[in-house]
């Protein structure tokens, strides 16, 4: 009778509850945790499978389930394993890389991304969806750069910020990774990173400080990596200190997968939901070991013995439970959509909008008319992409080619196709696609053929660079170097040596070497662009779009041009304790702030992009001569050429008399204006003191200083149109 009763009122509370507005959130939480049991707390705080935890069945609280992220929903896998499932209905459409939101410098469109694709993960059933990934790219190699936001803490802060609105507007939770300073793959699990606190607050921090303060993210997940002798994921002064204390974080603290690895740790440091898979969640031990993590029945014994205090307990479900109203349990978050002809012009917008112009010598491109004959060459002009990169591989629901979006853009044209070189003739993603682009021709064949089909040719593109297979931007393996795999310079030196006004398409998520740089008229980044690349490609290609992206990190010349040079400072040396360590000694100087301290000219500079349109700026005006609490910049913008653009046009603040040593200028703000032609927009921009500030590691707070100080404002951080001085 007493379990009947028990229920009823379970079911009643449970009913009343679910009625009342989301602002009743705090008073929902506390009648469930009234009701739970300390086996049912603890239950709820650690995966019961490879991407779900557990609910309580008794009081109709549902199992919570997450998945990556952050380019579109990753496949099902088993229950146990990261192997695919073999569903037949969880195809997707496969977004842009987040690297090619950044280079878009346009919030509206991260806004899009995030809504479009959170719509994916509500109707596939996630409550969280595992992105997005805001790792700084400290080196050209690492192997995550493709899916991270650049080299630069504001474009990366700014671009994320709406990101996570878009995913979160649909009753799903992003979940900003991997904190922090997980900026290489190379002994990712064991690395303890050695960074100054100022290079920590500046550089690393932001994005992820972004994400909490003004993106209101309501999950986190800890990175793989050591900070301070402490893994990340159960890192106390990271997580208990700056990310819920400092910062406010009132969300859910995940650890990446099997990222937990001491049970005193994960009980006390901050860690508020464990996944993985097998006992402490990396390594292999017993099969369902879910009960095993540390989060599991250890912490239950430990609080049973009165080791663990019932306070942290609570804070845990009630963080738990808070991300569980938000999402599964919010009552009113709809359907959402999938692969819907909205989702694919979602995709191709963002990528149409993130490809970057790098190189148009003699104004080759746009694609002039109906050419008669364009050859197109190379291996990712056929390649699909989506696949590959490891957990943010997708099964793309369909992946239209760099080759089919020209034939489809060109129906007047004679479009030829070689291969020029085989890279990888099969491409696996989780075993749930195989694709078998083979050729049986010899490399000689294949080079001879490409070179024999340019005759006549209006144009010849060479689609090349990389492919996220394993050292080639992918997870769990950085880059090996900086060129281009499969012997691409010398195709390219041959080509173009017939055909100097090629153009090259470089596929990749990452900067890579360009010996060839001055033998080819055009050079456009592409990205890895997803379902819709050919038709996002095409557009930009034939002039159907202008290009508007811009660099959101910089194409050094050589890699000992990088800030990052030396085995210390990466991969790391393995000291006496056995435990590798990463010395970030180049400081705050990462990307264009350190070529710039040392006057090192790059391939392409941070924010370079290019139109097929032209800017001119006027001068830059500041709203007084002194900054009190914020100062407003504005700068007049014309397009004078003949077609309408958008241009990037970016702020960056150069402190001229700091105390400590600072970079010759740091990006502070930035506006996407279109403009047709002959027209002028003005553009503004509202800084405060932080823009003016740098982190004091005396004080271990902001400081900004009296002074002067100079607003540059221009067209990529090498291009500066404008500026004026200001002091404060
Ligand atoms: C991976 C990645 C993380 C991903 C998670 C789940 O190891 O580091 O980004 O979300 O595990 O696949």
């Amino acid at each position: 009778m007493k379990k009947h009763l028990l229920f009823c009122l379970s079911m009643a509370l449970l009913i009343a509850s679910c009625a009342q507005p989301d602002n009743d959130i705090e008073k929902r939480i506390d009648n469930y945790l009234s009701q739970m049991t300390l086996e049912e707390k603890v239950g709820i705080l650690h995966a019961q499978s490879k991407f779900s935890s557990a609910g309580v069945p008794r009081l109709g609280i549902p199992e919570l389930w997450t998945d990556d992220g952050p380019h579109g929903v990753r496949p099902e896998t088993l229950w146990d394993a990261f192997a695919s499932a073999q569903w037949t209905n969880d195809s997707v459409t496969a977004y842009p890389s987040l690297t090619c939101l950044a280079a878009s410098w346009d919030r509206d469109l991260a806004a899009l991304y995030g809504k479009s694709v959170g719509e994916e993960a509500l109707y596939r059933g996630k409550d969280v969806l595992l992105g997005p990934g805001v790792n700084i790219m400290r080196t050209p190699l690492g192997g995550r750069g493709f899916e991270y936001m650049g080299e630069d803490p504001f474009l990366a802060a700014e671009m994320c910020v709406p990101y996570i609105q878009g995913i979160q507007s649909n009753g799903v939770a992003a979940c900003v990774k991997h904190f922090c300073l997980n900026n290489h793959e190379v002994n990712r699990h064991t690395v303890n990173v050695n960074v100054s606190d100022r290079a920590l607050h500046e550089i690393y921090l932001p994005a992820f400080k972004a994400a909490v303060q003004k993106g209101g993210v309501w999950s986190v997940m800890g990175a793989y990596n050591l900070y301070e002798d402490v893994h990340c994921c159960h890192n106390d002064a990271l997580l208990n200190g700056i990310l819920k204390h400092d910062w406010g974080f009132d969300g859910v603290l995940v650890s990446d997968w099997g990222g937990a690895h001491d049970g005193e740790q994960a009980a006390r440091g901050g860690l508020d939901l464990e996944f993985g898979t097998h006992t402490n969640g990396l390594d292999a031990g017993k099969k369902d070991a879910y009960e095993d993590f540390y989060l599991a029945n250890p912490y239950l014994e430990g609080l049973r013995a009165g080791i663990y205090d019932e306070e942290t307990l609570n804070d845990k479900c009630r963080r738990v439970l808070r991300l569980m109203m938000r999402t599964s349990m919010s009552g009113d978050r709809g359907f959402g959509s999938m692969n819907s002809p909205e989702h694919w012009a979602d995709a191709r917008r963002i990528g149409s909008g993130g490809i970057v112009l790098l190189r148009n010598e003699g104004g080759v491109l746009p694609l002039k008319g109906t050419p008669a004959k364009v050859v197109v060459l190379g291996e990712n002009a056929i390649k699909p992409m989506a696949v590959g990169g490891s957990s943010s591989s997708l099964k793309a629901q369909h992946e239209t080619s760099i080759l089919d979006g020209l034939k489809a853009a060109l129906p007047g044209t004679e479009v030829v196709y070689e291969r020029a070189y085989q890279g990888e003739p099969f491409i696996t993603g989780y075993n749930y696609s195989l694709y078998d682009i083979s050729d049986p021709r010899s490399s000689e064949k294949l080079l001879s053929d490409a070179i024999a089909a340019l005759d006549g040719a209006d144009y010849v593109i060479f689609v090349g660079g990389l492919n996220k297979g394993k050292t080639r931007d992918c997870e769990g393996k950085d880059r090996l170097d900086y060129g281009l795999p499969y012997g691409q310079d010398e195709i390219v030196e041959k080509i173009a040596a017939v055909r100097p006004d090629m153009i090259f398409v470089n596929v990749s998520g990452s900067p890579v070497a360009m010996p060839w740089i001055n033998n080819v008229a055009g050079i456009v980044q592409a990205w890895y662009l997803g379902s819709e690349t050919g038709n996002a490609m095409a557009d930009v290609l034939t002039g159907r779009v202008n290009p508007s992206g811009k660099l959101p990190f910089t194409f050094p010349k050589a890699l000992e041009d990088c800030p990052v040079t030396t085995p210390e400072q990466y991969p790391g040396i393995l000291g006496e304790d056995e435990i590798w360590q990463s010395y970030y000694t180049e400081g705050i100087y990462v990307g264009y702030r350190w070529y710039e301290s040392r006057g090192i000219e790059p391939l392409f500079a941070f924010g370079h992009g290019l139109s097929y349109t032209t800017f001119e700026y006027g001068k830059a005006k500041a709203s007084s001569r002194v900054m009190k609490d914020k100062l407003q910049i504005s700068v007049p913008v014309t397009n004078t050429g003949d077609v309408a653009g958008a241009e990037v046009v970016q702020l960056y603040i150069a402190d001229k008399e700091a105390s400590v040593d600072r970079p010759v200028k740091e990006l502070k703000g930035f506006e996407k204006i279109w403009l047709e032609p002959g027209q002028t927009g003005t553009v503004k921009f509202t800084i405060d003191r932080e823009a003016i500030s740098f982190y004091d590691e005396e004080a271990h707070d902001w400081k900004a200083e009296k002074g002067v100080f100079e607003a540059l404002v221009g067209a990529a951080s090498d291009d500066i149109r404008t500026s004026v001085e200001f002091n404060y």
